[in-house]
Order: structure tokens, then C-alpha cells, then sequence
């Protein structure tokens, strides 16, 4: 049996606090004295096993406690790339949560320095093209999200783009629609979680009154037909996340995911991590998986992989070139 290779692909769908690994969260807490509730390796990684996405919600803010210096945060970033590279990551548009660590008491200047020191030369050390992307928590509230973007535009250079995480249900796209308004007006480009958790219709308004250009997650979607139809039409990409889906339980198991359907509808269905070491593993772990359960074939796997070029937010230039690899990959 020959061992599965990942192809070429961009991660468009990744927190990079979530890529933060036990062991990471119990070095830090002792290097910055932070207390947790368990700083044993086994007892924390045995508490990755979530109800919902609140439960990993709830689990995540608290590790993320830890990161407090700048060293901290190009470690995580750090750690990213490092593992990406093994998964053939070629292009990373990568989400982070300023206001949690406003929140934790570290200063935007100190998380930005560390991110800047790890990216910046990420084509260079990594082989990594890589951008952020700003997430506003849905859960603060729209004035949150506003003071968030003003605090942010001293480092408008750093970031491509604005996305909405956090808790889904009860916090829908429509409260976010100045702020996305203010995003855009600054040419940043505009994403969201939608359709994780919350119905196909969260979807729909996202795309109305957000005017988002890629919908994170989306899997919902496939709940109404006429959205598929608007999503393929309309060639808005999906971040799709399986490993995640089946962690949070937004799909029973992985042989119940959408996926094929949204291949069959011809949907621009891209594939990404999220927050791999809580859900099984890296966006290579993700295509495993789905080769795996969803019995995809090459010519599927490829198609996923071209789309995550189509959906990201590159030079026709880089475009065509990693696109070759990804042929290049397939015919080998
Ligand atoms: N923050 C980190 N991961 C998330 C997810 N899957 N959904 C919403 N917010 C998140
Ligand atoms: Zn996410």
C-alpha cells in the first residue's frame, strides 16, 4: 500500500490561534505563569472532544490565555508554517482573533510583531506564501467589531482581508453590516463563517448584506437547492473544513458529509483545516480522510485542490504556477 501525498494546495481557512499545540499551551503557561485548569499534556488533549462549537469555543479561549509575548506569538505562527510545508501548503490566507488577546491583556503592537516576524519571510523560510486575514468575534457584537477595525488601521498593510468566527446562532451576519461596509471601503476583502452551525439562510445574508467574497464553511447551504444554484452561478467558493464538521458535529460521521454533493453541483469547494490539533489533524490529514471515507477519486481530489487557487486571493501569475503544480501532482 503506497502512502497518501497530500497535492499543492491553499489553506484559505485556518485560525492560526488554533493551530496552537498542547504542548505549546503547557510550555507557555509555565514560561508566562499562567494558570489552567490541567497543565498535563494526556489530560489536556483529553478534553478535545467537543458536543458543538461552543464546547470548542469554550476550550480554545481558554488555552489561548498563554500567548502573551511577542516571542509567543511567532512561535504559534512559526508552528504553522512548519507544518504546513509537510502538508504541501503553498498559499496560506490565515484568520486571527485580535480581540481575544486585546482581551488576555497583550497589546496589538506585541501580537502583530509576532506575527510580522514569522510571515513576512514566510516565502523565504517556509516556501509559504501567506496572508491575514482580521476575524471579528461575533459573539463581542457589532460596536466591538467597529473599534476593532479603527484599532487595526495603523497595521491596514499587515491584513488582505476582514472574516466573522466565533459563536454562530444567535449572532447573524446582518448585525456586521457597517463594519463590513467600512472593510470594504478600506478595499479590504470581505469573508465570513456562515452555514456552520447556523441555517442555509445565514448563508444567503451573509451574501446579501455582507457582500462577502468566499463563504467560511457553508455546509449548510446544501440545504437549499437555490443557493447551491446562486453558489455554483455564482462561483463563490466554500472553505470547507471535514475534519472539523465531524469534530464539532455539524455531520454525524464523515461518510455523511456534503462534500460529493457539493463536487456533483459543481460548487467551488476548497479544503482547509481550521483548528487542526483539536479536530485530527492538518489540511494533509483533510485530504487523506476524504480520499479515505468519501471514497474521492484523483480527478476530485485535483479538482479541490484547483479550486483552492481559484478561491484564493493571488496574482493570475501565482495562480497559473501553482495550478501547474497541482496537474503537475496528479499526472506523477
Ligand atoms: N474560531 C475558531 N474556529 C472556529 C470555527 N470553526 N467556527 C467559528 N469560529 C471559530
Ligand atoms: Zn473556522
Amino acid at each position: 500500500m503506497t502512502s497518501f501525498v497530500a497535492p499543492p494546495s491553499a489553506e484559505l481557512h485556518i485560525h492560526i490561534e488554533g493551530t496552537i499545540e498542547p504542548e505549546h499551551i503547557v510550555a507557555m503557561a509555565a514560561r508566562n505563569g499562567v494558570t489552567l485548569p490541567t497543565t498535563n499534556i494526556a489530560d489536556l488533549k483529553a478534553r478535545y472532544a467537543f458536543e458543538d462549537l461552543q464546547s470548542f469555543l469554550d476550550l480554545h479561549y481558554s488555552n489561548l490565555t498563554v500567548l502573551k509575548t511577542e516571542q509567543d506569538f511567532f512561535e504559534l505562527a512559526t508552528g504553522y508554517l512548519d507544518r504546513a510545508k509537510v502538508a504541501h501548503v503553498r498559499r496560506a490566507e490565515i484568520f486571527f482573533d485580535p480581540q481575544t488577546h486585546i482581551a488576555n491583556g497583550t497589546p496589538l503592537e506585541v501580537v502583530m510583531a509576532g506575527f510580522n516576524a514569522a510571515f513576512s519571510e514566510s516565502d523565504r523560510t517556509h516556501g509559504i506564501s501567506t496572508d491575514l486575514i482580521m476575524c471579528f468575534l461575533r459573539d463581542l457584537g457589532a460596536d466591538a467589531a467597529g473599534e476593532m477595525l479603527t484599532a487595526i488601521m495603523p497595521f491596514r498593510d499587515a491584513i488582505i482581508g476582514v472574516g466573522l468566527d466565533s459563536t454562530e446562532i444567535g449572532f447573524p451576519p446582518e448585525l456586521f453590516v457597517d463594519v463590513y461596509a467600512r472593510a470594504a471601503a478600506e478595499g479590504l476583502h470581505l469573508v465570513a463563517h456562515a452555514g456552520e452551525e447556523g441555517g442555509p439562510e445565514t448563508v444567503a445574508t451573509a451574501l446579501d448584506v455582507l457582500h462577502i467574497e468566499r463563504v467560511d464553511h457553508g455546509i449548510r447551504a446544501m440545504e437549499d437547492p437555490a443557493l447551491v444554484a446562486r453558489l455554483r452561478d455564482e462561483r463563490i467558493p466554500l472553505t470547507v473544513c471535514p475534519l472539523s464538521n465531524v469534530a464539532l458535529r455539524t455531520v454525524d460521521t464523515m461518510a455523511d458529509h456534503p462534500l460529493p454533493t457539493m463536487l456533483a453541483e459543481r460548487i467551488v469547494a476548497t479544503i482547509s483545516s481550521d483548528d487542526p490539533p483539536y479536530f485530527g489533524g492538518y489540511v494533509d490529514a483533510n485530504y487523506e480522510a476524504i480520499q479515505r471515507d468519501l471514497g474521492l477519486s484523483d480527478d476530485q481530489l485535483k479538482t479541490l485542490a484547483l479550486n483552492s487557487f481559484d478561491a484564493a486571493f493571488i496574482s493570475p501569475e501565482q495562480r497559473a504556477g501553482w495550478k501547474a503544480e497541482v496537474e503537475a501532482h496528479f499526472a506523477g
